[in-house]
C-alpha cells in the first residue's frame, strides 16, 4: 500500500479490507478505559483544513492523540499563504519541521494528489475531502459502520454482499457518495442511486449502480437508505426543483420512513439540514439511525488510516 492515502479507487478490495480489519482492533482500543496506545509516539501529524469541517476535523484529531502522535493545526486562515507564499513552498515548509504525515482537506478535486506528487514518499498525504472528488476516510467510515451493523465487526474478510444500498440525494457534487460507492462496490453491495436528473453525475454511466430518480419505487427494495446532505455551496448553476418539491420526492419524511420496514437502516454523513434531507421526528426517533455510530466509527476508521500509513513495523499495544 502506498504512504498516501488519496481515493479508495486506489486501493484494491483487499487494501479496504485490510484497513476496515484494522478498525476492528482500534473499536476495541476505543472502548478501553483509557483509549490510547503509544503506536504513533514521537510523530507528528499537520491538519490543514482550507474548508469547514466539524466531524472529520475533530476525529482525525483525536484519532492522531488516541495514537500518542503530536499534531500540528495548520491556520489556513492566518498563515503566511495570505502573504503570498505558495502552497507548494507552505507544504516544503512544514515538511522541513519534521511532519511525517499532512491530513488535507480543500475545495479543488484533485490538490491532495498533487501535495502526494509534490512529497513523493518522504511524508504521507491524507485526503480528508477534496472538491467533488473523493472523501476515503468518509467512505470506509460508512462501509465499517454498515458491516458493524450486519455483522457485528468488519473482520478479515469485510462484506456487504445481499446488502443493497441506496444512495440519495445530490449524488453529482458529493464526494462522499464517490468514496461510498468504491467502498460498497469493493464489498460487494448492490447499489442503486437515487437522485433527479440534475443531481446525477454526467459520468454515471461508468459507475458501478443502478440509477433511478424515482425513491419511492426503490424504496421497498433497499436494506439501507444513504441520504446525502444537499450541498448549496457545490452547486453553482445547476438547477434543482424547489426545497419543498426536493422533499416530496427525496426527503426521509415520517410517512416515508414509516413505510420503510423497520431494520431498515439509515445513514447521512453530516452535517444534516433538518428537515430537508430527513425530517427531525425520523432522525432523533427511529431505530437503525446510524448518524452517530457513523461519527462514533470515524475516530476507529482515521485511527486505522493514521497506524496504517505512519506505524509500519509497530504493536498497536
Ligand atoms: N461528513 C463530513 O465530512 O463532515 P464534516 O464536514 O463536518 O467534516
Amino acid at each position: 500500500m502506498s504512504k498516501h492515502l488519496l481515493d479508495l479507487n486506489d486501493l484494491d478490495s483487499d487494501g479496504i479490507r485490510e484497513l476496515l480489519h484494522l478498525t476492528d482492533l482500534f473499536v476495541e482500543v476505543s472502548q478501553r478505559p483509557i483509549p490510547k496506545v503509544p503506536a504513533l509516539r514521537g510523530r507528528t501529524i499537520a491538519m490543514i483544513f482550507f474548508e469547514d469541517s466539524t466531524r472529520t476535523r475533530m476525529s482525525f484529531d483525536l484519532a492522531a492523540k488516541r495514537l500518542s502522535a503530536d499534531v500540528l493545526d495548520f491556520p489556513t486562515h492566518t498563515s503566511s499563504l495570505s502573504k503570498g507564499e505558495s502552497l507548494q513552498d507552505t507544504v516544503e515548509t512544514i515538511r522541513a519541521l519534521g511532519v511525517d504525515a499532512l491530513v488535507i482537506r480543500h475545495g479543488s478535486s484533485g490538490l491532495p494528489r498533487e501535495v502526494a506528487e509534490g512529497v513523493g514518499e518522504t511524508i504521507s498525504v491524507i485526503n480528508a475531502g477534496d472538491g467533488l472528488n473523493a472523501h476515503p476516510t468518509q467512505g470506509l467510515l460508512d462501509a465499517y459502520t454498515l458491516c458493524q451493523h450486519f455483522n457485528e465487526v468488519a473482520g478479515s474478510n469485510a462484506s456487504l454482499s445481499g446488502i443493497h444500498v441506496g444512495i440519495v440525494g445530490d449524488i453529482k457534487h458529493s464526494r462522499v457518495a464517490r468514496s461510498d460507492v468504491a467502498a460498497y462496490n469493493a464489498l460487494g453491495a448492490k447499489i442503486t442511486i437515487i437522485a433527479p436528473s440534475a443531481l446525477q453525475p454526467d459520468d454515471v454511466q461508468n459507475w458501478p449502480v443502478e440509477v433511478s430518480d424515482n425513491l419511492d419505487a426503490v424504496l421497498p427494495n433497499l436494506d439501507v437508505v444513504g441520504l446525502l446532505r444537499i450541498q448549496k455551496e457545490r452547486m453553482g448553476n445547476d438547477a434543482v426543483t424547489s426545497i419543498a418539491d426536493y422533499i416530496e420526492c427525496y426527503g426521509m419524511t415520517e410517512a416515508r420512513a414509516n413505510s420503510m420496514r423497520p431494520e431498515v437502516v439509515i445513514t447521512h454523513p453530516g452535517p444534516v439540514n433538518r428537515g430537508i434531507e430527513i425530517a427531525d421526528a425520523v432522525l432523533d426517533k427511529r431505530p437503525n439511525v446510524l448518524v452517530n455510530k457513523q461519527v462514533t466509527n470515524g475516530v476507529a476508521v482515521r485511527m486505522a488510516v493514521l497506524f496504517r500509513m505512519l506505524g509500519s513495523g509497530i504493536e498497536i499495544d
